[in-house]
């Protein structure tokens, strides 16, 4: 098993489409980490092709410089979206109420969830559904920091270590038939010793975790 019953437990356990009812209209990561992500889009994204931001907001960080065919974008609220200028269109749905995803198989180049997967509480249901939809050779790009809605995020991901949250969602590729091993990007800011003393500056860590759809089509 993936992870235990209570390991997909939160501490706030009110339905999640209650407390994304208001819009955030902020961002839940420093520019830094941004522009990280941004440049990892841009490295690793074709142009013309077709993306799913997954657990989307009302931005989407992806270079403006790049067109793409088609950005599907998902969220738990409609606001944020409507606000989104780089979807095409999305929809609205509460993943851990409903993990299956309403798009066609193998019908993305990339999927992409941004500072955003510790929400999920089945990861393998959600993972096995971005499998389905992407493309052979399609890449899914998981990113995050050390920020969360603590109360939100689950007991996995909130009783681990920085390292230990990079091991899971490795775990959450390799549980899932199709993936290549995931590639580990990481990139911790360098703070002068005084700072690191004092707990002061640096910019928030970025973590990504990527892997490829490497299977073919299954003929029927
Ligand atoms: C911290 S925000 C990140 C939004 C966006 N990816 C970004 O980079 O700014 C977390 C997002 O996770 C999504 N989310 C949280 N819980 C969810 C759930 N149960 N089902 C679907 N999406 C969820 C919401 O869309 C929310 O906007």
């Amino acid at each position: 098993m993936l992870l235990r019953p209570e390991q997909r437990t939160k501490i706030d356990s009110s339905n999640d489409t209650d407390f994304y009812a208001l819009p955030r209209l902020v961002t839940h990561v420093d520019e830094t980490f941004i522009d990280r992500l941004t440049q990892l889009y841009r490295d690793q994204l074709q142009p013309n092709s077709r993306i799913l931001d997954l657990m989307s907001s009302w931005v989407s960080h992806l270079p403006d410089d790049l067109n793409f065919a088609h950005v599907e974008g998902h969220g738990l609220n409609e606001e944020e979206l409507s606000k989104n200028r780089r979807l095409d269109h999305y929809f609205v749905q509460n993943l851990n109420d409903n993990p299956k995803i309403p798009l066609p198989d193998t019908d993305f180049d990339a999927v992409l969830i941004a500072v955003s997967v510790q929400y999920l509480q089945y990861p393998d249901a959600v993972f096995s559904e971005i499998h389905r939809i992407l493309k052979p050779g399609g890449k899914a790009i998981v990113s995050f920091s050390n920020r969360m809605f603590y109360q939100k995020a689950i007991a996995a991901w909130r009783d681990n270590s920085e390292p230990g949250r990079i091991e899971l969602v490795k775990r959450y590729f390799h549980s899932t038939q199709g993936f290549s091993s995931p590639e580990v990007i990481v990139q911790k800011p360098v703070k002068p010793l005084i700072m690191q003393m004092l707990g002061l500056g640096g910019s928030d860590p970025f973590y990504a975790v990527m892997a490829t759809r490497t299977d073919p089509l299954t003929p029927v």
